[in-house]
């Protein structure tokens, strides 16, 4: 049996082949789940959706950058036009910038800030309504072990920040939104091998090869995560078997960082 028989989903920033977004978007439509494809770039988003549909799930590409507040909203009108409803939220976009603070321009902080930690407000402020008109939701956050532990490899102070300031909107948004039947969850991945293309990924900016060798040795596990690590753990935060896990930061860091 389908864990998401008749639920609708949105996983923002989708697109990326190999990438977390799409892992997750494929996962929640085996399972059964109707899925909204966000990407700022429409030609991916459209690409995941025909690999998922291929696959025999239901899929819709939403073209939308999450850091415009416009543009999300005609996103979740799209969803709910379509559906008739809205009861998964990944909050999955983002972006990241190997650079110094004393380089760092406000231009700098703002992008990272505006995708990272703006546009997760504006999707779950948008997508809100929807699920406490139903009395039900799931919404999963997607921080990064930077977001504890003040940066890691690839990610600037701009990315630690905002990546912390998730883990507060999430814990925050739970006293909220809880008393309406919806949980709030965020997810910390470790070093995630998303694929090597250069320009498209969260390893961008850094030999890829050289930059997972390194991570390897410092795993207790003895590997590097994989996008579907992330998205298994999307798949139970969002499913009835976590039913009273609300507010929780989960790890998928393969042992990486214990806190
Ligand atoms: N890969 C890792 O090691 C790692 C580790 C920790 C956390 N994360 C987090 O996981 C998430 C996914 O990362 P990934 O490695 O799959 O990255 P990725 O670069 O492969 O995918 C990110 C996707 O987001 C899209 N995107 C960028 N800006 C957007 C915007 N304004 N609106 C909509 N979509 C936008 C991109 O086009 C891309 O398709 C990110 O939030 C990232 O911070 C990744």
């Amino acid at each position: 049996m389908m864990k998401l028989e008749g639920r609708v989903a949105l996983v923002t920033g989708a697109g990326s082949r190999k990438g977390i977004g799409q892992s997750i978007a494929m996962l929640l439509a085996q399972e059964g789940a109707a899925v909204a494809v966000n990407d700022v770039n429409r030609e991916w988003a459209q690409q995941a959706v025909e690999e998922i549909r291929k696959s025999g799930g239901e899929a819709l590409a939403l073209p939308a950058d999450v850091s415009r507040e416009d543009q999300v909203k005609n996103m979740i009108n799209a969803v709910v036009e379509k559906w008739r409803g809205l009861d998964i939220l990944v909050n999955n976009a983002g972006i990241t910038q190997a650079i110094s603070v004393l380089e760092m321009s406000e231009e700098d902080w703002n992008r990272i800030l505006d995708v990272n930690l703006k546009g997760t407000f504006l999707c779950t402020r948008e997508a809100l309504p929807y699920m406490i008109r139903k009395g039900w939701g799931r919404i999963v956050c997607i921080s990064s072990v930077s977001g504890k532990k003040g940066g890691g490899r690839i990610g600037g102070v701009h990315y630690a920040a905002s990546k912390a300031g998730i883990l507060g909107f999430t814990k925050a948004l739970v006293r909220e939104i809880s008393p309406k039947g919806i949980t709030a969850n965020a997810i910390c991945p470790g070093t995630i091998d998303t694929g090597k293309d250069p320009g498209r990924r969260m390893w961008n900016g850094r030999p890829a090869l050289e930059g997972l060798e390194e991570a390897r040795n410092t795993i207790p596990i003895g590997r590097v995560g994989t996008p579907e690590d992330v998205a298994r753990a999307v798949l139970f935060l969002v499913s009835e078997d976590a039913d009273f896990i609300n507010g929780e930061v989960m790890d998928v860091n393969g042992g990486a960082y214990i806190d």
